[in-house]
């Protein structure tokens, strides 16, 4: 594989050369150096500060001209989550913090390649609509980390815009989006959002509710800000006290949100109870079915599909129709009325 690493720094190149190992062939340039781009490569590496808009700039030309690359890793600083959003917006496909060691690196050059991007308005639109809610996910998460308070009125904005996105140009289009260019909680979480939005519109929801229930999906884990990543992002099963700590986010988010204004009690109920099941064997009230009202249903089964789809780098991502399966399957759990009407979203292409 050809791999080209363009970085803002020499030292960055120098790190980086190291962890390729002899299976691919490696050039290199500096971002604002006087060599030429080569003509083409198979994967990108970028190593630059994103906080530096003569970067953004001068990597947006970079990108462009790979444009046929089926990777894009952008190496980032750990301590500026910002930048993951940033980095998306120029095309990676990969954010990888510093730092890097050499099997994450090889994972993301050896990993699943991306679709091919769909190209026009409607590209844009989902696009946008994606940015702007990752970095309105990537405050909130930060906010609830260290014991702030959310803004409501941002999360509520960017999931009208994702509900538009959705609207306009259809749940598989977004679904590309979103697995195109973020990863995961992020990714998550803007899937949850657009499955429930693309739900919702389905069920011919008025506005009000629709957003009231997009809103929902934004926040609905946000208290997994609380919870140290090595537990979120562990491959494979959680032993019991890891299971028990990560049962804690719906609580924790609830508990973060409450404090903060403009957020209604539907929407507070829906991020506390959205793993409650009708059998009552759900978390953390062990509601049953009389309990758990309409927009909490919808989003769990939003909310599961999406967990099923989505795409983690130590997970292929679950085929639509298998993730539909399984819902069916969940009897006791799930209302099945509405697990059959979610049928359209889950399997209309
Ligand atoms: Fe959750
Ligand atoms: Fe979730």
């Amino acid at each position: 594989m050809l791999v080209h690493i363009v970085a803002d720094h020499p030292n960055k190149i120098s790190d980086l050369r190291p962890l390729f190992g002899s299976r691919h062939v490696i050039t290199s340039t500096l971002l604002y150096g006087k060599d030429r781009l080569p003509q083409d490569c198979d994967a990108m590496i970028a190593a630059a500060d994103l906080r530096n808009a003569e970067n953004i700039a001068a990597l947006k030309t970079v990108s462009t001209a790979f444009k046929s690359a089926r990777r894009k890793v952008f190496v980032v600083d750990q301590k500026a989550r910002l930048d993951a959003a940033q980095a998306y917006a120029l095309g990676a496909t990969h954010v990888l913090f510093n730092p890097v060691n050499q099997p994450t690196l090889l994972a993301a050059l050896g990993g699943p390649g991306k679709p091919p991007e769909p190209a026009g308005d409607a590209d844009r639109v989902a696009r946008e609509a994606a940015l702007e809610g990752a970095v309105c996910l990537d405050s909130m998460f930060s906010r609830v980390a260290t014991g702030q308070q959310v803004d409501a009125a941002e999360a509520k904005r960017a999931a009208a815009k994702i509900a538009d996105a959705v609207g306009e140009n259809g749940f598989t289009h977004w679904l590309e989006t979103v697995r195109r260019h973020h990863e995961g909680t992020y990714q998550h979480c803007l899937l949850v959002t657009g499955t429930a939005a693309a739900f919702g519109l389905s069920l011919g929801l008025a506005r009000a509710d629709l957003e009231r229930l997009s809103t929902a999906a934004m926040f609905h884990d946000v208290g997994k800000a609380k919870i140290p990543s090595a537990v979120l992002d562990k491959p494979g099963r959680l032993d019991d006290r890891e299971r028990a700590l990560i049962e804690t986010h719906a609580a924790a988010g609830y508990d973060a949100l409450k404090g903060a204004g403009g957020i209604s009690p539907e929407i507070l109920d829906a991020v506390r109870h959205h793993h409650e099941y009708l059998d009552g064997s759900g978390y953390p009230d062990r509601l049953s079915a009389a309990d758990i009202a309409d927009l909490v249903r919808v989003l769990t089964i939003s909310d599961i599909f999406s967990a099923l789809i989505e795409d983690r780098r130590y997970k292929p991502p679950m085929s639509r129709a298998q993730a539909f399966d399984i819902l069916t399957g969940m009897q006791d759990k799930l209302e099945m009325p509405l697990v059959t009407a979610f049928k359209s979203v889950a399997l209309n292409r």
